[in-house]
């Protein structure tokens, strides 16, 4: 045990946690280009597991877990985004679905399902390094991370960021909506006892209501140089 948590420790790991639309998908997949690294999205595996129980129609803790350890999960490269395939099947839509969403996050909250995901998303701790994008990423699933950051952004910037990516898609959306959703979500994600989203003690806070995303990006970028130094030139 302590042999691995060694081997892992020497991978550079940096965690980006926060409230949904905070952009951490985006600035993640632009960071993990620049820096070659591995990234992780580990609100998709909550996802995924969210669409197989509603598809097997499976909803019971055991099943969620069996599905959780199980799932045949696949990411490929595809542009400026990560193509999700399950069992050989593109769900990488799919799994953004609002219903899909909302079941993330009910079942988000079992600890039990939590724990069986918890190995799955340490395994991409791998060389040269990892962006590990979620909600409890520098607080339990990489406490050793060398650099965290907790990004957020006001509801009502990430709610119209949402609104920007849907009508993108030509899928309509209703902006007041989008912000209840956004505040029903972060209650429910903050107030669970089962890793609630909250910034790690040592995390860096990085509000992003004002700043486009190559700032972010830069900024990100600055730390990053200045925590691991040639690691990341
Ligand atoms: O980040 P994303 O919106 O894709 O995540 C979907 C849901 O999965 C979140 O609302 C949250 O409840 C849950 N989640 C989590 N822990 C993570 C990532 C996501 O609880 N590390």
């Amino acid at each position: 045990m302590r042999g691995k948590q060694k081997m892992s420790d020497a991978v550079p790991v940096i965690t980006l946690d926060g409230p949904g639309g905070a952009g951490k998908g985006t600035i993640c997949l632009l960071l993990a280009d620049k820096l070659g690294w591995n990234m992780l999205d580990s609100g998709s595996l909550y996802r995924l597991t969210a669409l197989e129980s509603l598809r097997k129609n499976a909803p019971e803790d055991a099943q969620l877990i069996e599905i959780a350890k199980n799932m045949d999960i696949v990411y490929v490269p595809d542009g400026v985004r990560l193509k999700v395939m399950l069992s050989g099947e593109d769900v990488t839509d799919a799994i953004r679905a609002e219903e899909v969403g909302s079941k993330a996050s009910e079942i988000a909250a079992i600890p039990a399902v939590r724990q069986a995901l918890l190995e799955r998303q340490r395994a991409f701790a791998t060389l040269p390094g990892l962006l590990a994008d979620g909600r409890d990423m520098g607080t339990v699933v990489f406490p050793h991370a060398q650099l965290k950051i907790f990004l957020t952004a006001s509801p009502e910037e990430r709610a119209k960021r949402r609104y920007k990516q849907l009508k993108e898609k030509g899928i309509d959306a209703n902006l007041p909506e989008l912000v209840a959703e956004l505040k029903a979500r972060d209650r429910r994600d903050s107030e669970r006892s089962a890793a609630p989203l909250k910034a790690a003690d040592d995390a860096v806070l990085l509000d992003t209501t004002e700043m486009s995303i190559d700032e972010v990006v830069n900024q990100v970028m600055q730390m990053a140089s200045e925590c691991f130094g040639n690691k990341v030139v």
